[in-house]
């Protein structure tokens, strides 16, 4: 489904690599946690996921297309939410929603369904009518969710989408990744939040540097790690302090 191949960005020729030959396969219908600290590269690969950046070396596939060769074809089966939405101040919500939905060529019963199934879910139904400058960050960031699943994408991209969320929008998106990946979409998202990982991923992969340190199931990561170390928050500490060795 997502499949990195020897992926480096350098975004200056001379510099270190923001990410360095990363390596990595999603299945369909897994939860895959990105997880690393902050400049770790998580946003990075993110961008090149997405067609945004391209890599300096490496290829990126997805549903068996390579992004840069097939940008459109990649394009029309993922959905995107950004770290912070930049969303057409003067649109209302419903505007943008619409507008998202002729750029994917969605039909009009598949959109009414969706919008109102998301924006009841998100509880926007009442601020749809209003222009997205009126919105705080989190109603921003929860328009940009709506959006990112009016095609019903069957790769879901999420760059840090907890954060500026309230307890029960952030509830309504975990349980929207698991109901989509239970629908076969596979579902990778980076998160600095280790409980929500622990609990909802499939997978997680630990990026340090540019660098996966490990990826696996947090029961795979457990049986890895040292003695004492019995949650992903102790694994991942671990590795931050230099017991990365033990997982690759
Ligand atoms: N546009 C850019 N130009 C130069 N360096 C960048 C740029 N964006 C990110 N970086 C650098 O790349 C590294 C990875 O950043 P990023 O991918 O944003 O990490 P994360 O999302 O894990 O916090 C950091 O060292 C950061 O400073
Ligand atoms: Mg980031």
């Amino acid at each position: 489904m997502l499949e990195l191949v020897s992926v480096t960005k350098r975004y200056d020729i001379r510099s270190v690599p923001a990410v360095f030959d990363l390596n990595l396969k999603v299945d369909s219908g897994e939860i895959f946690g990105f997880i690393g600290p902050n400049g770790a590269g998580k946003t990075t690969t993110i961008k090149m996921m997405t067609g945004l950046l391209e890599p300096t070396e490496g290829n990126i596939m997805i549903c068996g297309n390579d992004i840069r060769r097939e940008p459109l074809k990649c394009k029309s089966a993922f959905g995107y939410v950004p770290d912070s939405p930049e969303i057409y101040e003067r649109l209302t919500g419903i505007e943008y929603l619409n507008f998202i939905a002729d750029v994917f060529g969605v039909g009009s019963s598949d959109r009414k369904q969706r919008i109102e199934k998301y924006a009841e879910m998100f509880e926007m139904t009442g601020v749809l009518g209003s222009q997205v400058r009126s919105y705080s960050k989190g109603m921003k960031q929860k328009l940009a969710i709506v959006g990112s699943l009016i095609h019903s994408p069957s790769l879901w991209i999420l760059d840090e989408p907890m954060m500026g969320l309230d307890p029960m929008a952030s509830h309504a998106l975990k349980e929207e990744m698991r109901e989509q990946s239970g629908n076969g979409c596979t579902v990778f998202f980076s998160t600095h939040v280790l409980e929500v990982a622990e609990k909802l991923c499939d997978r997680v992969g630990i990026i340090q540097n540019g660098m996966l340190a490990a990826v696996g199931t947090v029961d795979e990561l457990k049986s890895k790690a040292s003695a004492g170390e019995s949650s992903l928050e102790d694994i991942f500490i671990g590795i931050m302090h230099g017991e990365g060795n033990a997982y690759v």
